[in-house]
């Protein structure tokens, strides 16, 4: 099999691509490293079954040879990079997304789209099954990101209805592990950037607030059985064991041995307070579930930001 992971230099992008070559198959991967790094595919350069492309997938995408699949990653991902990156966060959801689909469809390949529990927004569902269809603010700051995911999404199901395409919408919930990047604005690598320098962890609101973390292998696994399934509605991989924000900095300040302060800031504007996907569909249409506990997570992604900043 041969595949292209757009966003392949990215956080989860990367990871994909080493899994998909474990697994024994080709991978083509593209990036424009606009939140990217050489960094995190440069151990796969020299591979002859892989391939790089630097291009911005939201300009006509040209790849040669046969392609099995097309998985859709490219993206600003993290609530500080949209909000710097407002218009090609737009841009990369809409377009890319349509140049994407475009290329799978002229090479008959089946198409993965990256969604995000975004979607939801600040739901009023609590789990989030994917029957949910949402609370979002268009015009809020973080409306960028979530309807761009949102268009994403619809031109997709378009492009099954009126193409015939072959298609799969992966709603992923909060992902962490190693090749995050360090000042990326998002809560667990900013925790453990902050303790092991340190340095006060800034927490946004009383931390009352609930996120769930997934660990990277995890979601890797469920979106590689999703791949190869015949699921064509989206499903939610994320891990549903759900803890206040606070938890999580005592955890990362226990793991770390930090002996740093926990600081309040304000919470920004339409900050989602709740957050858990229902994974009922993922473990029925797809025998998964995740694996990884919090703790054992935290400690390899500790173990890589250490390595990181030696
Ligand atoms: N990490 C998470 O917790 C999470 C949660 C929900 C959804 N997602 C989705 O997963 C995908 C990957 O997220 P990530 O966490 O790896 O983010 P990331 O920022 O680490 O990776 C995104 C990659 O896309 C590339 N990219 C962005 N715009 C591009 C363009 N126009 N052309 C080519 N490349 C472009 C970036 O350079 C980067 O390498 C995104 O689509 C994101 O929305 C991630």
């Amino acid at each position: 099999m041969r595949v292209l992971v757009t966003g392949a230099a990215g956080f989860l992008g990367s990871h994909l691509c080493d899994r998909f070559l474990a697994d024994g198959h080709e991978v083509v991967g593209m990036d424009n490293f606009v939140t990217g790094r050489p960094e995190n595919i440069a151990h796969l350069i020299g591979n002859q079954r892989f391939r790089f492309v630097q291009h911005d997938v939201t300009n006509f995408m040209f790849v040669d040879g046969a392609l099995d699949g097309v998985l859709h990653f490219a993206s600003p991902a993290s609530p500080r990079d949209y909000l710097e990156l407002p218009i090609q966060t737009l841009k990369v959801g809409s377009l890319g997304t349509h140049k994407a689909l475009g290329l799978a469809k002229a090479k008959r390949a089946r198409f993965l789209l990256a969604s995000t529990s975004e979607v939801y927004g600040d739901p009023t569902v609590h789990p989030q099954p994917e029957s949910y269809w949402g609370n979002v603010n268009p015009i809020g700051p973080r409306g960028v990101y979530d309807e761009a995911k949102r268009f994403a999404e619809a031109i997709t199901m378009a492009y099954r209805r009126f193409h015939s395409v072959d298609t799969r919408i992966v709603r992923i919930f909060n992902t962490y592990g190693p090749r995050m990047r360090a000042h990326d604005g998002r809560v667990v690598s900013n925790f453990i950037v902050q303790a092991l320098a340190g340095e006060p962890l800034t927490m946004y609101g009383d931390g009352s607030q609930t996120r769930s973390f997934c660990y990277v292998d995890d979601l890797v696994d469920g979106i590689v059985r999703l791949f190869h399934s015949a699921e064509p509605d989206p499903v939610n991989i994320g891990n549903p064991v759900e803890f206040t924000v606070r938890e999580l900095a005592e955890r990362v300040l226990r793991l770390t041995g930090s002996k740093s302060k926990i600081v309040v800031e304000p919470l920004p504007q339409d900050d989602p307070k709740v957050r858990q996907p229902d994974i009922t569909r993922a473990r029925t249409l797809l025998g998964w579930e995740p694996k990884v506990a919090l703790e054992q997570g935290l400690e390899k992604a500790i173990a890589y930001f250490k390595r990181e900043s030696a």
